[in-house]
């Protein structure tokens, strides 16, 4: 078997919260040359998306292998360093330990891996994104891989008739479920359309009994119990010959879905599907963004990117979500452009609880403000 690991962390924005500073993403690229040529890695290759730095790695240690897990950590340590010598904004926010015990797991690096066996031509896509949650991905993993008007695949590849299987986690609960689609479709939106709580994990496909696609699936909220940035979640999307073909892997991202996230990680805002050079979120610290990265993974090698979103077909998209910007902006510090309550919670809204608890009289019982 083979893997394909994603790991990623913000060690440090440049500026503000924007990009990752050239000389981040030339040190990582250092380190991933020395570990494919010491043999931890059997290629790797860095890329970013705002402020997140992406490790993207083939190797045959397996999911939540501490050799990688470690090497990772260690990066991001260096990284930081990086940012600090530099003085960029929040160095290191994403690392929440101290101290690294056998996996990434609750440490704050966000992580998608999917283990596979390499078919003869094997199209890969990484998504990374910036400004955004995990649940970000359920409205596009929903399209890919359940929707006939979206993939074709579903109707006229019979291989893919029997459908998929989606794991799904709770992440309040931190319980999982398996939902066999498409017969227990309905069930599941119940749940995935509540992306801030529930997340498509995981995709399995019945008739290739394989993974099909892979997600990031932290909370770094419901992890450090305070705000710390939103998780930039990222996802992997196997393509082609019995999966969704890669240009029905990209079309639900011509709808420029709003996701939560953008500033102080506190707002909906429209997803933006760009191409590298325009994966610097900026105003109001956003739109968020969504990067899709194309592979051949051959022997163990990555032959790539294709920078799929670095085109004209997506324009539209871009525009779409400008206009939908400049409709939530002017919504302000009301809702539905600032995010529920629930959500809120875990960042300013507890604190502010806190302090105003006693203010806070029954409504019969108060005196009016002119008998005070
Ligand atoms: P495969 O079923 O061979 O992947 O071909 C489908 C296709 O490429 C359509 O775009
Ligand atoms: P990041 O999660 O990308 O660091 O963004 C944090 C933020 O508060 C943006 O306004
Ligand atoms: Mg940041
Ligand atoms: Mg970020």
């Amino acid at each position: 078997m083979t893997t394909l690991s994603i790991i990623k962390a913000d060690t440090g924005g440049f500026v503000g919260h924007s990009a990752v500073h050239p000389d981040m993403e030339h040190a990582a690229r250092e380190w991933l040359a020395d570990a494919v040529n010491t043999g931890l890695l059997s290629d790797g290759q860095v890329a970013s998306c705002g402020d997140d730095l992406a490790l993207i790695m083939v190797h045959g240690h397996g999911a939540d292998a501490e050799a990688v897990h470690s090497f990772a950590w260690e990066l991001f340590q260096h990284t930081t360093s990086i940012a600090q010598r530099l003085g960029l904004y929040g160095a290191g926010q994403d690392l929440l330990s101290d101290a690294f015990s056998g996996n990434l797991r609750g440490m704050g690096p966000g992580y998608a891996e999917l283990e596979f066996t390499e078919r003869p031509s094997e199209p890969m896509i990484c998504f990374l994104a910036d400004k955004t949650e995990p649940g970000a991905w359920n409205l596009p993993l929903y399209r890919m891989f359940a929707d006939p008007f979206n993939t074709a695949g579903l109707v006229i590849d019979k291989n893919m008739h029997p459908g998929f299987l989606f794991e799904v986690y709770d992440l309040h609960e931190e319980k999982r479920i398996v939902f066999d689609c498409p017969s227990e479709l309905y069930d599941m939106l119940m749940y995935i359309g509540a992306p801030a709580r529930y997340v498509v994990h995981r995709i399995h496909s019945k008739t290739l009994a394989a993974t099909a696609a892979a997600t990031s699936t932290q909370r770094l909220s419901l992890i450090a119990g305070k705000y710390v940035g939103k998780d930039d979640p990222v996802m992997i999307v196997r393509c082609q010959s019995g999966l969704p073909a890669v240009g029905e892997v990209l079309e639900p991202f011509a709808f420029p879905y709003t996701v939560a996230g953008c500033m102080r990680g506190s707002h909906h805002a429209p997803l933006m599907p760009v191409g590298l050079d325009q994966a610097h979120p900026t105003r109001f610290d956003g739109p968020p963004r969504v990067v899709a990265l194309g592979f051949q993974v051959t022997d163990g090698k990555l032959v790539g990117p294709r920078d799929l979103f670095a085109d004209p077909s997506f324009d539209r998209a871009r525009q779409q979500a400008n206009v939908t910007m400049d409709y939530l902006r002017r919504h302000g510090p009301f809702e539905p452009h600032r995010l529920p309550l629930e959500d809120l919670e875990y960042t300013t809204m507890r604190q502010l609880e806190d302090d105003l608890t006693d203010r806070w009289q029954p409504i019969h019982e108060a005196p009016a403000p002119a008998e005070r």
